[in-house]
Parts: C-alpha cells; structure tokens; sequence
C-alpha cells in the first residue's frame, strides 16, 4: 500500500480547491436567505461568530488529522493512534463523515441541477424556444433526474481525472470566474432602485434576535456547511497538502474566503429581494415573513429578472452560472474522500472507484427524487443540521483526546520549529479539547429543548 500519493501541486491550487469546496450553494443561497429569513445582520454576526471560534478550530482538525495521516478519512484517524478503542472510534467517524459527504452531494446535485436548468433557460428563451424554456422551469420528475444525472455525470468526469488533473485544475479555472461574475452582479443590482433597503436590512442587526437559540442553530449549521466540515472533505484535502506548508495559516486563509464570499454574497441577494419588491414582486408571505428559500431563488429572483427588460436575461445567466459553477467547485469535493477511500482500501483504480461511487450516489439521489416529499427536506436536515457538527465534534474529541499533543505538534512542526511559540500552538491544542466540543453541545441542546 506504499504508492505514492498524489497531491496539490501548489498552494494556490489547494486554496483554489479548498476554497472551491467551501463556496458553494451554502455562501450564494442558503446564507443570503437565511439572513433574511433570520432577523438579517443578527444573523450575519452569529455566523462569523461562530465560523470562526467554532468551525475555523474544527477545519483545522480536519486538515491537520489529514495531513499528518496521508489517507482517506476512514484509514487517517485508525493510523494516527495505536489504541484499540481510539482506532475503533475513528473508524466510525472517519466512515459517517464519507458517508455523511456522499448524502449531502446526492440532494446538492439535484438542487445543483436546478441551478443548471435555469441557466440555460435565458438561453432557450432567447432563441425563441418556448417550450424547451417552460420545460426547464417547470418542475417535473424527468427534468429534475435529467439535471441531477447530468450534474453527476460532470462532477464525476472532474473527479476521475484526478486531484490535479481534475481537482485543482477545475478549482483553479472556476474559482476567479465565480468572483467575476459576482462582483459584476453586485455593482450591477445596487444601482437599481430599492437595493438600499435590502442593503440596510442585511447591515443593520437586530440585536433582539442574536442570542435567539434557533438563529444560534442555524448560524452553526450554517458554519459547518460552509466550511465543508464533517463530511471528510477537509480532511481528504488536507491529506493532499505539502508537509512544508503552514496549516493554521492555511485553514484561516479558506476560512477568510468562505466566510468573505458568503458575506459578499448577501451584498447581491438581499438587495436583489428588495428591487424586485420595488418592482412590484410579492416577497413577503400573508404573515408577513419573507418567503422561503426555494421560492426566493427559483420564483422572486427570475421573476425580478424577467422585470429587467433586455438586460433580464444576460443578469439571469450570469446569475444561474455562478450558482452553477459555485456548486461544482463543491461537489467534486464531496465526491473525492468516498474516491479516495474506495480507491485506496479496497485497491481500485481512481476511473472505477469513480464511476462506482458516482453510480451508487446517483441512485441516492434519483430516490430522492422520485421521493421528493419525504426524502429531500430529511436528508438536509439528517446532515446538515446534525450530522456535520456531530461529526464536527467528534474529530475535535479524537483531535483533542486521542491524538497525542506532540505527534500534532510534530505534524505542524513540519513548516517551522516556531510554530510551537505562535498564538495558534497556546490556543488551539484545549479550545479544540474542551471549548469546542462543549459549545457545540451546549447549541445543540439549546434547540432541542
Ligand atoms: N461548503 C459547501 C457549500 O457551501 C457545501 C459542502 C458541504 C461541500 C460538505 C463539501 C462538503 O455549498
């Protein structure tokens, strides 16, 4: 099992890729959305909040446990540690994180699909193709496994290819064009009429809402995702990482991207809502809250395009194909830690493993598909909600309890001795023991009860 191991073959390539997989659908839709649904920049401050004294320690869990492990997230925790009972439990948790991965990307590649269809609906449009239009927008059973296959099918050519091949070349690519084009969006909307009041409503807090235990759940919720953690993302990426590189360095470096995109983001959305409420769009439901997440990308936001005359559908492409490509950069990411693992614990050929893994997720999602009332909102909820930080916190538990304090410290000493003076060594080693673990409980509970 000695082969060597390809990895990123520069820094910038990983922060391409790392921050590829951090933003996603998560920064461009679901954060913009659920600041408005949630008392606006009351939200905001408790996600980056909590991005960074709860998620930016867990990320680093993850790519250290990586990194120092060289392998797939079922092996990486078994071989950092020679207790028996250790290595059983990471095993466990090494095998929910793929597992947990592998159920997020097979509901994010039919909202993934979604993102698509209305991308090439401007198209169809302008070509006079009426029907081809209705059929994209329309939300029926072979449109919707149509879209999923075919964001399956690319995520799955991207991943067999490799990580640099595939991963960090693709990243590379995408990356810049998504900052473009939301940049370009951005300077666009806030010249139209109402976008202050949006603005005004995501930058002024609430401060009533802040502590409000739900909102609290959902900014960690939130965090998690974005950050890609519990789902062995990070932790495959980390494994891809140079020993010479600086890690916590590295990990507030994606942490700064996802969190600064997810932020910018909100600059184009929640004044987008309020133009199209200028231009006479309902975005308020009969008890007065804004309306939900699907109907305010999929109805208020084309709608709101549909109002712009010619320019209309120019904004929609640039719009849906950001979404798009945000969502790529992240799914290949989901589908590389069960790549990894097939390929490396049961021998496979990184083509077959692919295929295979590509395959068994495609059938996930065409159940939920097919199954959409009871399977789609589940499974969001199943890993996002509680599977990605209960995972979260069970790699701070193994980072912080059944790792040895000097094998991590070694694992960071690899960039420099000096690492063992800097602010990350005295803070990191009993915040990622005790206070992370705890916090995380401590949101949890506070929903439940
Ligand atoms: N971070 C991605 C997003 O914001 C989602 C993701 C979750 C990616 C888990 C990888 C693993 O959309």
């Amino acid at each position: 099992m000695s082969q060597p191991r390809v990895g990123f073959q520069s820094r910038i390539g990983f922060i391409m890729a790392a921050a590829g997989s951090a933003v996603g659908l998560g920064n461009i839709w679901s954060f913009p959305t659920q600041t408005a649904q949630n008392g606006g920049a009351a939200f905001v401050l408790m996600y980056l909040l909590l991005a960074f004294v709860l998620a930016y320690p867990a990320l680093m869990a993850e790519l250290t446990i990586g990194r120092a492990a060289n392998t797939n997230p079922v092996s990486a925790f078994t071989k950092l540690t020679s207790n028996k009972g250790s290595q059983a439990y990471g095993r466990l948790v090494g095998f929910l994180c793929i597992v947990c991965g592998s159920l997020i990307l097979s509901f994010y590649a039919l909202v993934a699909g979604w993102m698509v269809t209305y991308t090439a609906e401007p198209i169809t449009t302008g070509l006079g193709l009426t029907e081809a239009s209705s059929w994209l927008t329309g939300s029926s059973t072979m449109r919707n496994l149509t879209f999923t296959w075919l964001f399956m099918f690319l995520t799955v050519w991207v991943i067999s290819k490799g990580v640099v091949e595939g991963i960090e070349r693709w990243s590379t690519r995408l990356m810049p064009m998504l900052v473009v084009l939301l940049v370009v969006l951005i300077a666009y909307v806030l010249t139209l009429d109402g976008a202050e009041k949006g603005l005004q409503m995501y930058l002024v807090p609430d401060f009533s809402q802040i502590w409000n235990p739900q909102l609290m759940v959902s900014a960690m919720g939130q965090a998690f995702f974005s950050l890609s953690l519990g789902a062995g993302t990070m932790l495959i990426y980390g494994s891809y990482v140079k020993k010479e590189e600086h890690l916590p360095k590295l990990g507030a470096q994606i942490t700064l991207i996802d969190t600064g995109i997810a932020f910018t983001a909100g600059l184009l959305i929640l004044p987008a809502i309020f133009v199209a409420e200028h231009n006479g769009i309902t975005i308020f439901d009969a008890s007065g809250k804004l309306i939900a997440e699907d109907t305010l990308v999929f109805t208020v936001l084309p709608a709101l395009f549909n109002s712009m005359g010619n320019v209309g559908g120019f904004v929609a492409f640039g719009f849906f194909a950001l979404m798009t490509i945000a969502a790529l950069t992240s799914s290949i990411s989901m589908l590389e830690s069960p790549v990894a693992y097939v390929t490396e614990e049961f021998g496979l050929s990184r083509k077959k493993a692919t295929w295979l893994v590509g395959a068994i997720i495609t059938v996930v999602s065409t159940l939920i598909v097919l199954n959409f009332e009871s399977l789609f909102i589940f499974v969001i909820v199943l890993t996002t909600k509680y599977g990605q930080p209960l995972l979260g916190l069970m790699t701070c538990v193994f980072a912080g309890w059944l790792w040895h304090r000097n094998a991590i410290l070694k694992e960071l000493q690899h960039h420099s001795q000096a690492i063992e003076a800097g602010w990350f060594w005295k803070i990191w080693p009993w915040y990622v023991k005790f206070v992370c673990p705890v916090a995380i409980a401590i949101v949890f509970l506070n929903s439940i009860l």
